[in-house]
């Protein structure tokens, strides 16, 4: 049983994981692709269990899993890439909207592990490219750092500033910690608005600290800008500190609408709105991010044939 085909090109088929079929439906048309169909479910013991049903023999594949709550769906990804593998696909990339683990990028304690790397030796033998938005590169600078693959980083940040530049006037940009410096001034520089990053403490995954806000003129409209928006504590912390300097409610930009527990209730009573990229299907999602992604895409596919990968299978 094969789901019928999208687009004119038979040797590109993507394939959504549970959760992205609408984001592999918005990829499939401009990219001229086949919808693959696979089954993704699992067992009453709890095993995953996959099928492919669509012939994917000498075809591009690209599996489409946005990797938010990662390790649910790790293995399954995994089984997928290997059945497209073993149907003799000549090519398997993943697409990633949200990358997870980028943050433990770093040894904090002794016995903690850099998960960052460790996450991305389990996908390198899967996969043959990877294309994903904002990857949270901090520690680590580059993402060839840890992917042995070809990799595309998609900015959303042209996406953002258009965003900013239609809903928001005089905009004032904040990036609440040190780490979101590099997307507030890409966005800044775009929209041509002025900005500033404060300084962040964080002493727990609910706990943190925003030391001081710079002046603000006072016709602008602060907008918070961020790539990760996981507890929301980052953009709470912001928000109230904003509020105690009697500014007006904040709007808030995330990429990644990871919103944990009551991140997005609580944010949305204390900011203004809070605004998301795509990259994870959530009610916030207002910023589409289809067009770079089709480009990246695109680019992977068009990509010369790699030479002796190791297989998975
Ligand atoms: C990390 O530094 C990122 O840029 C974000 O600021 C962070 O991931 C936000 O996390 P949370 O929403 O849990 O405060």
């Amino acid at each position: 049983m094969t789901a019928p085909a999208v687009g004119l090109d038979p040797q590109r088929v993507l394939i959504a994981m549970p959760g992205c079929e609408a984001a592999t439906m918005r990829l499939a048309i401009p990219l001229s692709g086949e919808l693959g169909h696979a089954a993704v479910t699992h067992f009453p013991d709890g095993e995953s269990y996959v099928r492919l049903y669509t012939p994917v023999q000498g075809a591009e594949v690209a599996i489409v899993c946005t990797l938010d709550h990662p390790d649910e769906k790790l293995l399954p990804l995994l089984w997928l890439a290997i059945a497209a593998r073993q149907g003799g696909a000549r090519r398997i990339g993943l697409i990633a909207p949200y990358l997870p683990y980028m943050r433990q990028d770093v040894v904090f304690n002794a016995g903690e592990i850099r998960a960052a790397e460790h996450f991305a030796a389990l996908l390198n033998p899967a996969f043959d490219w990877l294309v994903t938005v904002d990857p949270h590169l901090h520690r680590i600078a580059h993402l060839s750092d840890v992917y042995r693959m070809p990799t595309v980083a998609v900015e959303a940040a042209p996406a953002i500033a258009a965003w900013i530049q239609t809903h928001v006037q005089a905009p004032f940009l904040i990036g609440p910690d040190d780490e979101s410096r590099q997307w507030v001034q890409q966005v800044a520089g775009l929209c041509n608005a002025p900005w500033a990053a404060l300084t962040k403490t964080r002493h727990s995954a609910w706990h943190v600290e925003i030391a001081e806000l710079p002046d603000i003129p006072p016709q602008c409209v602060p907008v918070l800008v961020d790539d990760i928006i996981s507890t929301g504590r980052t953009m709470l912390a912001a928000a109230a500190l904003l509020q105690r300097a009697g500014q007006p409610q904040p709007i808030c930009v995330g990429v990644h609408a990871v919103f944990a527990a009551d991140a997005y209730s609580r944010l949305c009573a204390a900011t203004a709105e809070a605004v998301t990229c795509d990259t994870i299907p959530h009610p916030s999602n207002q910023i589409a991010l289809t067009e770079p992604l089709v480009g990246a895409v695109s680019r992977m596919f068009d990509l010369p044939l790699p030479s002796n990968k190791p297989m998975l299978v």
